[in-house]
């Protein structure tokens, strides 16, 4: 396929063709652990990598519907190679256990997916990794961190649940004049509307729980980046036993192929209820990259071609406020995850952040009232018209 063909074109070819076996239009499922070989000198050739091919469902390739999903994310990341996994976790539990070592050091974002924070916080330090939490969004604090083990720099953004968006191009240039990786977790903004490989990040991951597979019915994760990165994760990768199962690859193909025209109709709904949550009385800030009044508009519209469909906002009256909103929704779900056709509301103080100790949370902007909405791709006019009448509850 033509790499030159636009991205929704991509987001229906990329990876795909007809099976050689039968010529099936869409690619099947590979429904299999383990594959056949004609002979024991085949065997090794395989195994030795002197031939290429499929061996076991645990070692990349994986098989033939993990290699066409990732044929895929490849050409809508832009990177040359890529890995698939169990979950946006596993994904990024693959990235730091592969580059980094003991007596090596970490810089994230400090806003970041309450699981993230989990596994820097409480689970490198136990493999004598150091791991420091900056405010990604200051550039000068950024520098300041880092010391002479720096070896990665990880950023969120736009970050869960705050939507604080920092500056991918610059931080990427820090980490590697100072001889470390950026990675992003690009989860938020998808490739549609983000491509950090681009932008000179060196690994991307995306959940693809959300808008990759986009329809809340499958748990996943993707890592894509240069053919050497790629390649020095993937016997780790195999170790760690985490890789995505074949009907969750085939149901990636399937969600991409739409993500185009999802993530349009997710960013004109996210951008319809922050204008009309902005405007009413009982609230008091709604933070969405898209509106001017985001303190971080200008970077955003800078690396991002749009804004993507979550946004977070408080309510006057705080806590007891946001609760009866959250109480008072009919149409609008109480579910945490997001990137899903329908529109989900939660509260991150209590759900997706609870593991975030609160003067943390308090320092970072997860205030106790903190509402997020992960637009659906419904018809704008009744979302809105079911936060209005539960608005009027509170
Ligand atoms: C930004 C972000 N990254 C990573 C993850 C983890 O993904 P998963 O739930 O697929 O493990 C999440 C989950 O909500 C997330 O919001």
């Amino acid at each position: 396929m033509k790499e030159d063909l636009s991205f929704g074109t991509r987001c229906v070819h990329a990876g795909e063709g007809p099976s050689p076996e039968y010529r099936a239009h869409t690619t099947p499922i590979y429904q299999t652990s383990t594959f056949l070989f004609d002979s024991a000198e085949q065997a090794d050739a395989v195994f030795s990598g002197k031939e290429p091919g499929y061996r076991y469902v645990r070692s990349p390739p994986n098989t033939p519907t993990h290699a066409a999903f990732i044929e895929k994310m490849k050409s809508l990341e832009g990177g040359e190679a890529g890995l698939s996994f169990s979950s946006g976790m596993a994904a990024e539990t693959a990235v730091v256990l592969s580059q980094l070592k003991s007596g090596d050091h970490l810089i994230s974002s400090s806003v970041l997916y309450g699981g993230t924070y989990g596994l820097f916080s409480s689970l490198l330090p136990k493999f004598g990794i150091e791991v420091s939490f900056v405010n990604t969004t200051d550039l000068e604090e950024v520098k300041a961190a880092l010391r002479p083990n720096t070896k990665m720099l990880f950023l969120e953004s736009p970050a869960n649940p705050t939507m604080s968006v920092c500056d991918i191009r610059e931080i990427a240039r820090i980490a590697r004049d100072a001889g470390a990786i950026s990675v992003v977790d690009n989860t938020f903004a998808s490739p549609y509307f983000q491509r950090p490989l681009e932008l000179g990040a060196d690994l991307v991951v995306e959940s693809c729980t959300k808008y990759i597979g986009g329809h809340s019915d499958l748990l996943g994760g993707v890592v894509v980046g240069s053919r050497d990165l790629i390649r020095s994760m993937s016997r780790p990768t195999t170790l760690l036993g985490v890789t995505m199962g074949p009907h969750e690859a085939w149901l990636c193909i399937r969600g991409l192929k739409t993500l185009h025209l999802r993530m349009e109709r997710h960013a004109a709904n996210a951008m319809a209820m922050a204008e009309f949550l902005e405007a009413h009385p009982k609230v008091e800030w709604v933070s969405y990259p898209g509106l001017s009044s985001h303190p971080h508009h200008d970077t955003a519209r800078k690396q991002m071609s749009g804004y993507s469909g979550m946004l977070s906002f408080e309510l006057k009256g705080g806590v007891k406020a946001g609760q009866r909103l959250i109480n008072g929704v009919e149409l609008c779900l109480l579910s945490v995850s997001l990137g899903s056709t329908d529109t989900l509301i939660q509260h991150p103080a209590s759900m997706t952040h609870a593991i975030v100790p609160r003067d943390m949370r308090l320092k970072i902007g997860i205030t106790d009232g903190l509402v997020r909405i992960s637009a659906g791709i419904e018809d704008a006019k009744d979302i809105i018209a079911d936060l209005d009448q539960a608005l009027d509850k509170v």
